[in-house]
């Protein structure tokens, strides 16, 4: 291992008790709870990354009391049932040593009402900014019942054998809910000054301290700005309250955090802010503090991680999407395979699971996660007869296949038309701040590479290619191809292109005015007209959408692509149906009153709508009996059996991979 990674691996003393590494797995709602207590498939998820090295395991949040049920899979912490669950992944952690924590959470007015039926408890009647939902202002009796589920809950994850728990104080939290002015607008002793807000977190403290004793962890999670310039808390604040609550001695490390109910995108943030972007403010607090501080935000990178040590900004490193990407980083970077790592490339697109549709949290770049006892990613069986795998297609499908047939022992040879590899890869991370996209694909390269695939580049594939070559297997992950924009009579007064002919580099007029017509809602069209921005073109947006870029708030990429576009002056027309261009004008509806609008003097059109799969190469093989019995094995993933996302394809890749 590099001296660099050395602090990394260094014991890290939490109370009484010590964690073997500084890596810490964070908590984060998953959706496999069951009855609303631990599952197996947690277990099985946890076990991966503590196998893989993790030196603090901190379990998705166990919420206190009833009066919170913030998301259908939650889990109750305050239900006695919930203790042989614990004890379950206890007892799958112990041969590996990690801390295992239980987090002690209550969402407070950042909560739904949908699955308790029953008022939202917060210390005033202040809506969430998302669900505009008032809360009911917590009576005194409210409090009392709230400090005592949280002992209750304590109890109960000491009684399951874990090693302590953290009390979350984080964004999302009654505990934040007190401490802010944002949120707290209380007149009687919980509200006001400082000393007043500080109470509550106080009162679960003691509360938590009194129902566990000394020989376990108590840890506090704190947001440490709530990027609320006008109220709240600020880093100075934050720093304040950290100072007071550790003096009293019942905490044994503090976990920094950022952002609140203005700023969900700043809680676990997307690919536009950069790894690491709220390290500060766990420096901050560590200066205030004699106890470990975890620092957090985007924390990828074993380097950059290792240098937060070195450089005494933090004590530990919390890289939860890191590990989730990933759970064998840490085992990598002490063996001395820092290379070999899969770094997350913070898209948030499978791994953040709050939303209606309930999905269970999994990754993008890595389809075992969450499905970790799944038979399909148990141990890949070694070959038993070595094939002679084609693959065709160098996206991420193709070299997903290739890795996990070659993982095998398969000889394997990939083919790509283009002279590199990567396919709709490297169009998506041309998009501005999206460069990070390209990791994936680099990952991928340098392990097919390892393992001595053949690769075969600028060379486009075709049935006769295969026939010529007969192998004993064939992948096609061909990719999709772009259709035009439904419903548009475009003359030809305009040139009109796909955001991949812009993005690939197609010859544009030198600069003008550029209509992006958005069928997608999602960062392809946000993403072009940014570009097209950049490169000195004016641009406006239409889509029948609410509004642009519908679909980013599901990866928290919303707010800042709005304050980026907005900013650049690029124009909005939500909810308008493009219905013609003729003669350099675009002629459109609004969707509700079916009014006509126009916009004058268009110089391109960028057209971003669905592709569809390519699928000549596949029918055109299994038309000529491939995949039938004597002939060799015939597979598709990707792009070219669904135009979908990354996830998808890396997952069918694998597949066909461990299928031939
Ligand atoms: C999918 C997902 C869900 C999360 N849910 C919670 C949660 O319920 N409670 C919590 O305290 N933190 C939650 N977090 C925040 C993580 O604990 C951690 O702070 C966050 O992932 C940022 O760290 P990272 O940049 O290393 O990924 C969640 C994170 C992710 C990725
Ligand atoms: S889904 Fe994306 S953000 Fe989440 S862990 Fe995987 S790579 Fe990282």
């Amino acid at each position: 291992m590099a001296e660099l990674f050395a602090p990394l691996f260094q014991p890290l003393r939490l109370g009484r008790k010590t964690a073997p590494s500084r890596i810490v797995f964070a908590a984060h709602q998953t959706n496999f709870a069951r009855h609303n207590c631990f599952d197996s498939r947690h277990a099985a998820y946890y076990t991966a990354r503590a196998r893989g090295g993790a030196g603090v395991i901190i379990l998705e949040g166990s919420v206190v009391h009833p009066s919170d049920w913030p998301y259908e899979y939650a889990i109750f912490g305050y239900d006695e049932r919930i203790v042989p669950t614990y004890r379950m992944i206890a007892d799958a952690l112990r041969p590996y040593g990690p801390v295992v924590l239980a987090q002690l959470t209550h969402s407070g007015m950042q909560g739904t009402s949908h699955y308790s039926q029953a008022a939202l408890w917060a210390p005033s009647p202040v809506p969430d900014v998302n669900s505009r939902e008032v809360p009911k202002e917590m009576e005194p009796e409210d409090i009392a019942a709230v400090i005592d589920g949280f002992a209750t809950a304590a109890r109960y994850a000491i009684e399951g054998g874990l090693d302590g728990v953290e009390i979350n104080a984080g964004p999302e939290s009654l505990v934040r809910q007190f401490l802010s002015p944002l949120t707290n607008q209380r007149q009687d002793e919980y509200g006001g000054p400082l000393e007043n807000r500080l109470r509550f977190a106080r009162e679960v403290i003691a509360a938590v301290r009194r129902a566990v004793g000394d020989e376990v962890v108590v840890g506090l999670r704190l947001s440490g700005d709530e990027h609320a310039p006008w109220a709240g808390i600020k880093p100075g604040d934050a720093a304040e309250i950290a100072r007071i609550l550790s003096s009293e001695q019942q905490i044994d490390y503090l976990s920094v955090t950022s952002g609140s109910i203005y700023t969900p995108h700043l809680i676990r943030a997307g690919l536009y802010m950069p790894p690491g972007y709220a390290l500060h403010l766990a420096a901050e607090i560590k200066e205030a503090v004699r106890i470990p501080v975890f620092a957090q935000g985007s924390i990828v990178d074993p380097r950059q991680a290792a240098m937060v040590l070195v450089e005494g900004r933090a004590d530990a490193v919390k890289m939860t999407r890191a590990l989730i990407a990933d759970p064998d980083l840490p085992r990598k970077v002490r063996e001395g395979r820092a290379e070999d790592v899969r770094q997350c490339i913070l898209c948030n697109q499978d791994c953040v699971v709050q939303s209606v549709q309930n999905p269970r949290l999994s990754c993008s770049i890595n389809p075992a996660a969450g499905h970790e006892a799944h038979a399909e990613f148990a141990t890949l069986p070694p070959a038993v007869r070595p094939k002679r795998v084609m693959v065709i297609g160098g996206g991420p499908a193709g070299m997903e296949a290739a890795r996990v047939a070659a993982l095998r022992g398969h000889r394997v040879t990939l083919y790509e038309q283009n002279e590199i590899l990567g396919g709709a890869l490297l169009l998506a991370s041309a998009e501005p701040g999206r460069k990070r996209l390209e990791l994936i694909g680099q990952w991928l390269e340098a392990q097919i590479r390892k393992l001595g695939v053949t690769i075969k580049l600028g060379v486009t594939a075709t049935f006769e290619t295969v026939r010529a070559e007969m192998p004993d297997a064939v992948i096609v992950a061909v990719g999709g191809v772009p259709v035009l924009y439904p419903g548009v009579d475009f003359d030809n007064s305009v040139p009109v292109l796909n955001e991949r002919d812009v993005l690939g580099g197609a010859p544009l007029p030198p600069t003008g005015k550029a209509v992006v017509l958005d069928e997608i809602g999602d960062h392809d069209g946000m993403a072009v007209a940014e570009w097209l921005v950049q490169k000195g073109w004016k641009v406006e947006i239409v889509t029948r959408d609410m509004f642009c870029g519908q679909r980013l708030t599901a990866t928290q990429e919303l707010t800042a692509w709005n304050q980026r576009a907005w900013s650049k002056g690029v124009v909005f027309h939500p909810q308008r149906e493009a219905v013609r261009v003729t003669n350099r004008t675009l002629i459109m509806v609004d969707r509700f009153s079916r009014e006509e609008e126009r916009i004058e003097q268009v110089d391109l059109i960028v057209d971003v709508t669905y592709d569809r799969p390519d699928e000549t190469l596949y029918f055109t093989l299994k038309e000529a009996g491939f995949g039938s019995e004597g002939m060799p094995a015939l597979y598709r993933a990707g792009d070219c059996v669904a135009p979908r996302r990354i996830g998808q394809a890396i997952l069918e890749g694998y597949r066909a991979g461990r299928a031939v």
